[in-house]
């Protein structure tokens, strides 16, 4: 999958979060966004996601561009698995009703075939016996793991995920790190914030280093984590590697 920045910029009120932002990135299945807090990683991951436009410049992927007009942005949005810590599970639905919502509104499947594809996809996420409980019965664990199977019952062309662990404990953490790379050996593309190093490294085929509204490396995982060029990587690496 080939992602493309072409002098993209963005700000908030008055703070230039991006400016003319041009980068090209290619990964097979999985690209990872790393670098400090306030860099703009999630604002990135928005702009792909269509959920926010750019000021200006334009955005593809594989080649082609990101539409600028509602009607299409939300057809594009339909192919794109979306797990933001944001995106929150309505609480006065079951894991299964969360799941079936948006295929049967967005995708306007039929409610049994939607039953059927939400029932294979929570029965694969271990979740099966959790179907009909609602979110405040569900762990922490279980309840990103039923956000991700949401984003993949609609089958997206693309998954994003924004630091989908960053609440987790280690335990559930791992739970959702091993369901990431199970996703990904499937051939599924994804492109994910995180702030786990180790899971970035073995999983990553791409790693990308934002901070301060700027792309300043993208590299394999091997050659990033054992010898980042740019500084601000290396200190970042270094801090977030000390403990
Ligand atoms: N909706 C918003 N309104 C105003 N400022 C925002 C908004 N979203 C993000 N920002 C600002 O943009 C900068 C980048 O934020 P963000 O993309 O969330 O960084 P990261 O995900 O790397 O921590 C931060 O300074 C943040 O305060
Ligand atoms: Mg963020």
């Amino acid at each position: 999958m080939k992602l493309e920045l072409r002098g993209v910029s963005k700000r908030f009120g008055r703070q230039q979060i991006f400016e003319n932002l041009s980068a090209s990135l290619e990964f097979q299945h999985a690209l990872v966004l790393v670098g400090p807090s306030g860099g703009g990683k999630s604002t990135l991951l928005r702009l792909l996601a269509g959920l926010i436009p750019p000021d200006s410049g334009t955005i593809h992927l594989d080649g082609s561009p990101l539409p600028n007009d509602e009607a299409a942005l939300r057809a594009y949005r339909t192919h794109l698995g979306i797990v933001f810590q944001a995106y929150n599970l309505f609480p006065h639905l079951s894991a299964l009703e969360n799941i079936l919502l948006p295929l049967t509104a967005v995708l306007g499947l039929s409610r049994s075939i939607a039953t059927e594809r939400a029932m294979s996809v929570l029965d694969r996420f271990g979740l099966a016996d959790h179907a009909h409980k609602r979110p405040h019965a569900l762990s922490g664990g279980q309840l990103q793991r039923v956000a991700i199977a949401r984003a993949v019952a609609i089958q997206p062309k693309l998954l994003l995920l924004d630091e989908p662990t960053s609440a987790l404990d280690p335990e559930m953490t791992a739970e959702v790190l091993d369901l990431l790379a199970e996703l990904r050996d499937e051939g599924r593309p994804l492109i994910l914030v995180t702030h786990e190093m180790g899971f970035a490294r073995h999983t990553a085929d791409m790693v990308a280093f934002v901070s301060g509204g700027k792309l300043l490396e993208a590299r394999a995982p091997e050659s990033f984590f054992s010898s980042p060029s740019h500084p601000e990587a290396r200190q970042f690496l270094e801090r977030v590697l000390r403990y």
